[in-house]
């Protein structure tokens, strides 16, 4: 017997594969926090683990007025989600359907074109200059059946970002009924005057959404905690489609202990933004090429190619220093390096160092 049958496009998706998880060694591939996170967190979850036999809160009320009170915005426009994965399927299932197409940027976060291949829609990829979005490629990449553009802000796996006027310009040169989002996964990282997750734009524009997510920063990946800021409609429509229970107690109790811990933000950002310039430094040159990030990770490029990068990986995982392939990106040149612990940069600039010395690119 044949058994059941899914929808045609599931079965084209390429399962997605998350960094690897070394039982020995450093594991840079997954844009981590490598401080952990708030001690707060952990007295917080203590707390909430008491009563594991009731629901949780469906609306996650203290969560999003914790998220809201912290950035100035409206509590009645946020929606929670085990992470912001899930918001992106939620706008994938309440928006898209077969035929639909969703543009993205040509090395754009790879969720995007799982979720639209699960509705059977199709994924356009626009092309990038020197590795950064380019709004006039996408506009011109826009088609009458494109639903949602998705915009990493800055991008995963380039680092890159768009300033927001470029963001405001692609926004108005778009369709009302075409859905923006800004996925603002590594806001808290970038120090850019120039830079905005978009939350201004998404308080007036009536199609466009800001995502945001605990697992970076505030280092609460384990826990799936994620959520969306955007216009009353859309966030009705993304409270229609959720679980009603889509968000852990453990989850929302941790939620409001990290994001209420500034101090523990700021150290992490502080952290990040001295390592990020030590490694740029440090590997930039040599038949490497580091793209301009302002996240938590960089992408390194070998003029060597797609050998180059696989030898430099291999030589890196003896020495159990394991950085993210970006085949699956259309990248196979190219490695994302995580910011680590400064013990961890250390071997990391070590290594590259006897890359060099044994197989110039
Ligand atoms: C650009 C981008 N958006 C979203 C996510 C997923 O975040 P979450 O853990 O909230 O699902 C990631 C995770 O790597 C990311 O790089």
């Amino acid at each position: 017997m044949a058994g059941p049958t899914p929808l045609p496009s599931i079965l084209e998706i390429t399962p997605y594969k998350g960094g690897e998880a070394p039982k020995n060694g450093q594991k840079l591939s997954s844009n981590e926090n490598p401080l952990g996170f708030s001690p707060d967190v952990r007295a917080a979850l203590e707390r909430a683990s008491v009563h594991l036999e009731t629901y949780p809160d469906g609306h996650a009320t203290a969560l999003r007025e914790a998220i809201a009170g912290t950035y100035g915005l409206d509590a009645g426009r946020i929606v929670c989600a085990a992470g912001s994965d899930e918001i992106f399927a939620l706008l994938g299932r309440a928006y898209l359907s077969p035929g639909d197409n969703i543009v993205q940027s040509r090395h754009g976060f790879l969720v995007y074109s799982l979720i639209a291949q699960q509705a059977g829609a199709k994924v356009i990829s626009a092309p990038e200059t020197d590795l950064r979005a380019d709004v006039d490629a996408i506009l011109d990449s826009v088609t009458d059946r494109t639903r949602i553009v998705f915009l990493a802000n800055p991008n995963n796996p380039t680092g890159t970002y768009l300033p927001s006027d470029e963001v405001r310009r692609l926004h108005s040169g778009l369709r009302e009924d075409i859905l923006l989002v800004l996925d603002g996964a590594y806001a808290e990282y970038v120090r850019r005057n120039d830079y905005s997750c978009g939350f201004e734009l998404a308080g007036e524009a009536p199609n466009v959404v800001i995502t945001r997510t605990f697992s970076k920063v505030h280092g609460l990946a384990a826990l799936r905690l994620g959520w969306a800021f955007g216009p009353a409609a859309v966030i009705d429509v993304i409270n229609r489609v959720r679980g009603p229970f889509n968000v852990s107690a453990l989850a929302q109790a941790a939620g409001i202990a990290a994001i209420g811990d500034t101090a523990f933000v700021n150290a992490s950002v502080d952290h990040n933004t001295g390592e990020l310039a030590r490694l740029c430094s440090g590997l930039a040159g040599k038949g490497r090429d580091i793209a301009p990030s302002v996240c938590n990770f960089l992408l390194i490029r070998f003029q060597g190619g797609p050998p180059a990068a696989a030898r430099a990986d291999d030589f890196l995982r003896e020495r159990g220093l394991y950085l993210r392939r970006l085949e699956a990106y259309g990248l196979p040149d190219s490695l994302r390096l995580s910011v680590g612990t400064r013990q961890a940069n250390t071997a990391v600039l070590e290594a590259f160092e006897a890359i060099d010395d044994r197989m110039p690119a």
